[in-house]
């Protein structure tokens, strides 16, 4: 079972507590690691955060800043606990844009746990859904410049092979917090035939709990992928 989760509300938690909005991105890290010790217990197999998009950057250069220590500190933090739980981290997204000790540190994190078995860890950082499948769609056509790749030989699979999730399998579920009724660019690809979920709670407020709520209602849907009803 993969959850993709697209954490919103962390500035506006804050904010209606009188408080600056990096404080509900600092709660909403706290809220990624119970979250994600969760999720085994769960029946979640792999899970999706989406934590930072390419439209983030236009947001005031402190946020961005403060988000950019938030990852480093949850990365340095959590290494070698994410490693001794067997999760194996990856990190989606075009990672050429953000600084190069946080690359390093991606690096570092998903080479650690690449042979890990246990939760499949995706971190979305600087990754936009179309942006993806712009990447995507230049090194198919790199491929078919070169002549590795024919033009006929292009199927669904060849784009889900270029995807930064290339080997994993689509979203069952993706779940958005704090009351927006829209995807904002997350996994359009990947996204055709999942079920989306809105909580009714910011992010800093998504516990174990409500989490587990979320997957008890997904688990009473019916999934048909396009065929015809079948009850
Ligand atoms: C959206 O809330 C949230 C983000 C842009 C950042 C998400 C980041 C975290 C939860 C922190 C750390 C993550 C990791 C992986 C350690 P918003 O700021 O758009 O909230 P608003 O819509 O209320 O303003």
């Amino acid at each position: 079972m993969h959850v993709g989760i697209i954490m919103d509300g962390n500035g506006r938690w804050a904010t209606s507590r009188g408080l600056a909005r990096l404080v509900g991105h600092k709660r909403g890290a706290s809220r990624v690691k119970d979250i994600v010790k969760n999720s085994p217990n769960l029946g979640v197999t792999t899970l999706t955060l989406y934590a930072f998009s390419t439209e983030n950057w236009k947001r005031a250069a402190h946020e961005v800043e403060g988000l950019m220590k938030l990852f480093r500190g949850y990365m340095q933090n959590n290494l070698l606990e994410l490693h001794d739980k067997n999760v194996r981290v990856r990190f989606l997204g075009d990672a050429t844009p953000l600084a190069q000790d946080i690359r390093l540190q991606m690096e570092q994190l998903s080479g650690l746990t690449k042979d890990n078995t246990g939760l499949n860890l995706n971190i979305a950082i600087n990754y936009g859904g179309r942006d993806e499948i712009i990447r995507a769609t230049r090194s198919i056509a790199a491929k078919v410049l070169d002549g590795t790749l024919s033009v006929d030989a292009i199927t669904e699979g060849t784009i889900c092979d270029h995807m930064d999730t290339r080997e994993q399998a689509d979203p069952d579920l993706i779940i958005r917090t704090a009351g927006e009724l829209r995807l904002s660019n997350f996994m359009i690809w990947q996204s055709a035939y999942s079920e989306l979920m809105f909580p009714n709670v910011s992010w800093p407020d998504f516990t174990a709990e409500v989490y587990a709520e979320c997957l008890e209602e997904f688990a009473g849907r019916v999934r048909r992928f396009g065929n015809a009803d079948s009850n």
